[in-house]
């Protein structure tokens, strides 16, 4: 990976930030974008708007083909057919389709396994879903390493479960998570397997025939594409035993007063006007990823979360979370002595540096690991070693600031 190259397409890293180079450590939240999806936007934009599907005219039909093409881009992208993707605004707008569309259908009896680790996402949905309609929700607990209690998983998956929703990588630690062997047992109780893809989908390759989940919720603007896009992948039968969630324009294929029929896949998830823009920034993010590779992707931020995890042992009063490197992505979570996230995150705001601070939606695994709120860095392609130095010597400011 030529990351000094790498950089030169991003022209937001050419900007300072108080005076100081940018450095971007926010990207569970969102990544940068390359000039060639800035491009592919603006060439819609300037030269084909249009709705998709409908006008029988040269710019709809443009349109039209741009944006299937982008879903065949991302099925390829993850070893899916292009119908077997349904383009959302984010992996929220995704997991909230499955949690209504198969929820509605459980009953009093079945159970639904997330667990303690998952954003809020994957979480409140299914707990809000099952106090109003009366199925269980059972939460798998997590170790103090901030991994999946695998025993725990396998004393609450029952006969009784009926879907089994995970996140694929922890958005607040890091964790990869073995999804897998989750789906696999998940299976085995003829429960549906849902993965959370948000952070693990820009950062290493995904086969979801490989993983055999029956779904896999994902957002594009994690993974270099525009803000409010993502995706959902359903396997066919998946997609066709279940009931759209969100009804309107383009999900039917006929209403009357008697009846509706739904629209052929991807269409019948995807009601009214689609971010089509988007759609088509996608297909270009997915065209820039695949140009670098995603094997170098993850073996990059492997080098960049051991190189910070061994520099940041160091830092007065630091309090690291998560796995070891080998079971964690580009993401990198702790406090400094008793500092509070927030003041952390201004004083690395005035050396140019981005991080996130506080809960990063996930409530239920701070309670677990006993802890309120962590900083957090996060990693991806065009990050590098130096910083990492850079980071490191603000911290060291921090820490002599507030006298640690
Ligand atoms: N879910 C995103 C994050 O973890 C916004 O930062």
């Amino acid at each position: 990976m030529n990351i000094e190259s790498i950089r030169k397409d991003f022209p937001i890293l050419e900007r300072k930030v108080h005076d100081k180079p940018l450095v971007y450590f926010d990207n569970a939240a969102t990544t940068q974008k390359p000039k060639q999806v800035i491009d592919s936007v603006n060439d819609f934009y300037s030269n084909y708007n249009a709705n998709v599907h409908r006008g029988l005219h040269a710019l709809s039909e443009e349109a039209s083909e741009a944006y299937e093409k982008a879903h065949e881009k991302v099925g390829n992208f993850i070893n899916s057919e292009w119908d077997e993707i349904v383009f959302t605004k984010n992996t929220t707008e995704s997991l909230n389709i499955l949690a209504y569309s198969l929820g509605l259908d459980l009953k009093k009896d079945d159970e639904v396994l997330i667990t303690k680790m998952e954003h809020h996402a994957n979480f409140v949905p299914w707990q809000y879903l099952g106090k109003k309609l009366g199925f269980k929700v059972k939460y798998v607990d997590i170790t103090k390493d901030g991994e999946l209690d695998m025993q725990s998983f396998d004393s609450l998956l029952t006969n009784k479960t009926k879907i089994v929703s995970v996140i694929h990588v922890s958005n607040t630690l890091g964790t990869i998570n073995p999804v897998k062997e989750l789906i696999e047992k998940a299976h085995d109780k003829n429960a549906l397997a849902i993965v959370d893809g948000a952070q693990s989908i820009p950062h290493m390759e995904i086969d979801v025939k490989d993983l055999n989940c029956d779904f896999f919720a994902f957002s594009g603007h994690k993974m270099l594409a525009p803000t409010g896009t993502g995706g959902l992948f359903g396997k066919k039968e998946a997609f066709e035993e279940m009931n759209p969630f969100l009804f309107g324009g383009e999900m039917i294929s006929s209403v009357s007063v008697e009846k509706t029929e739904w629209n052929m896949l991807p269409w019948k998830f995807e009601a009214g006007t689609p971010h089509v823009a988007g759609g088509i920034g996608i297909g270009a993010a997915v065209d820039y990823l695949n140009k670098i590779g995603m094997d170098k992707i993850l073996k990059h931020e492997h080098k960049l979360v051991e190189y910070a995890l061994n520099a940041l042992k160091d830092v007065k009063g630091i309090q690291l979370y998560g796995p070891k490197t080998d079971k964690r992505a580009g993401v990198i979570s702790f406090n400094i002595a008793d500092i509070h996230p927030h003041d952390v995150a201004s004083v690395l705001d005035t050396h140019g540096i981005a991080v996130r601070a506080g809960a990063h939606c996930t409530h239920p695994l701070l309670h677990a690991l006993g802890v309120e709120h962590t900083v957090r860095a996060s990693f991806y392609i065009y990050n590098t070693e130096k910083e990492i130095d850079v980071l490191i010597d603000a911290l060291n400011d921090a820490v002599k600031i507030f006298g640690v």
